[in-house]
């Protein structure tokens, strides 16, 4: 008899409860992490919520019952202090997002400017390798933890008409990054996982979605008929921050309405 056979139906509202568990949530202040750290907060989580507007951390912060840390991610020796300020506030991390993330310049690949190419891979890639490894710790000695890192659908396909060489290869090594982090801790129970977004509406992508021809751009390249927003993304996020997702770990997932299906 299949081991399986006689396994009760699971109670869905524990597979993502996160009631008692700590999260740091980076890029709080709109879009993605601002939507994942309400949804976090919403499941039970005390959240830690990391930007540069400290009004708006300041306010959100108020809004969920979490704590601000205000910090420029981009500027690698102040990331140091995120962690250990989140867990003096909230206690110990078990869950982080780094959702922060930026494409800094629009120059053709060709043209690219280096301090730019290096302070986009500062604020995506290396930035949540350091939060990564400050967190690691505490997840260790709690005996589980879960990493999300966002990333984009550029790191896994090139996107015709906006130019994003740096942007793209701080997104793909996200992913590289995901698998080696899952394997070498795996035997702490530390799950490590990208979500990687398709083109969605936010602050960041306001001027594409508002003009026709970037419309007409949008709708043309996602198979499905509606417009993707953060809440689309969020839903990813929450089940491998959770105890739905604790058996998957060193994964990219992609949410991105079809666009790299087509
Ligand atoms: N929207 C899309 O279509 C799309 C598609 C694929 C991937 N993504 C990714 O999704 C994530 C969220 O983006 P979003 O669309 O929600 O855009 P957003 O609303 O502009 O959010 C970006 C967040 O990153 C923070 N951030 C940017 N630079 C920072 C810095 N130097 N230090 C600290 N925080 C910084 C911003 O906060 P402050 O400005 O307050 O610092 C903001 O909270 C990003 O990683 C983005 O690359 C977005």
């Amino acid at each position: 008899m299949p081991p399986d056979r006689d396994a009760p139906a699971l109670d869905p509202a524990a597979l993502f409860d996160l009631t008692g568990r700590v999260a740091i949530v980076t890029g709080a202040s709109s879009g993605l992490g601002a939507a994942v750290a309400r949804t976090l907060a919403a499941a039970g989580a005390r959240v830690a919520v990391v930007a540069r507007r400290a009004d708006r951390l300041a306010a959100l912060a108020e809004e969920i019952g979490g704590t601000p840390v205000a910090c420029d991610l981009a500027d690698l020796d102040g990331v140091h202090a995120v962690v250990p300020e989140a867990a003096a506030a909230l206690g110990p991390p078990e869950i982080l997002v780094n959702a922060a993330g930026a494409r800094l310049t629009d120059a053709a690949a060709e043209n690219e400017p280096l301090a730019a190419a290096r302070r986009t891979v500062d604020l995506n890639l290396l930035a949540p390798f350091l939060l990564a490894q400050a967190a690691f710790p505490h997840m260790r000695a709690i005996g589980r933890g879960a990493i999300v890192n966002v990333s984009s659908i550029s790191g896994r396909v090139g996107v015709p008409g906006i130019p994003q060489a740096s942007y793209a290869a701080s997104k793909a090594g996200l992913s590289g990054l995901t698998a080696e982090l899952a394997v070498q801790w795996a035997r702490h129970a530390i799950r490590v996982n990208t979500v990687a977004p398709g083109f969605f509406r936010s602050e960041i992508t306001e001027p594409l979605y508002a003009s026709e021809r970037g419309g007409a751009y949008l709708r043309r390249n996602t198979p499905l008929p509606m417009e993707g927003g953060a809440r689309d993304v969020v839903g990813a996020v929450l089940w491998l921050a959770g105890d739905a997702g604790r058996y998957v770990t060193g994964q990219t997932i992609v949410v991105d309405g079809g666009w790299t299906a087509h």
